[in-house]
């Protein structure tokens, strides 16, 4: 089962129906959901909400939709795309919730089940060169360049380790 995780200021849990609102504002807003092809229609945002909660079906683990008072804020979590080299971390954050560290919490909040639930010494994550909120947000978790591969899509982009609790403390 699917847990849920929560921190000082968020809650972690596995995406359902009623956050498609929140995906049809984020993949709306073609700046804010660019690097995940955006923008989309609503019904191409409910695919995207549909595959989120299939992939903990398939996987076991997946993107947990964060909420912050009470409201869906964006989404965190490990995907695992058949055919891309390697898992990634993975965030998106509407744009009113962004710069004031939801991210960074929830990325430690999943980076501590990865290590304590799933085992895992470290977890991977990519993103493009242009991407430099994600590269800030990498670094900021302990990420390491460890190669650079060119992705199925044609993209090439730099994959990075970041450390999970069960790495830190070993
Ligand atoms: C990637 C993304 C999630 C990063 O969001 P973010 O809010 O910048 O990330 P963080 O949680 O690390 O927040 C850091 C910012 O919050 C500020 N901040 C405020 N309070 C903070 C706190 N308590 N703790 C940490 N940082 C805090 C930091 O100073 C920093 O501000 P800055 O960007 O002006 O330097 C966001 O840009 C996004 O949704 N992008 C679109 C989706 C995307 O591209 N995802 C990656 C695909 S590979």
């Amino acid at each position: 089962m699917t847990p849920t995780l929560t921190t000082d200021r968020l809650t972690l849990r596995p995406p359902k129906a009623s956050d498609h609102a929140a995906y049809a504002a984020f993949f709306a807003d073609p700046e804010a959901s660019h690097f995940y092809g955006g923008p989309l229609l609503p019904y191409q945002a409910w695919e995207r909400l549909s595959a989120d909660v299939g992939h903990f079906a398939l996987k076991g683990f997946g993107r947990f939709v964060i909420e912050r008072d009470g409201a869906p804020v964006g989404g965190c979590g490990i995907l695992d795309v058949a055919g891309w080299p390697g898992h990634e971390l993975t965030w998106w954050l509407l744009p009113a919730a962004r710069g004031q560290g939801n991210a960074q919490e929830a990325s430690r909040a999943v980076l501590a089940w990865a290590g304590d639930a799933l085992g895992w010494r470290q977890v991977e994550t990519h993103f493009r060169d242009e991407n430099l909120a994600a590269r800030r947000l990498t670094e900021s978790l302990g990420g390491v360049k460890q190669r650079r591969e060119i992705f199925p899509d044609g993209h090439a982009r730099d994959i990075y380790a970041i450390p999970t609790r069960a790495e830190v403390t070993a």
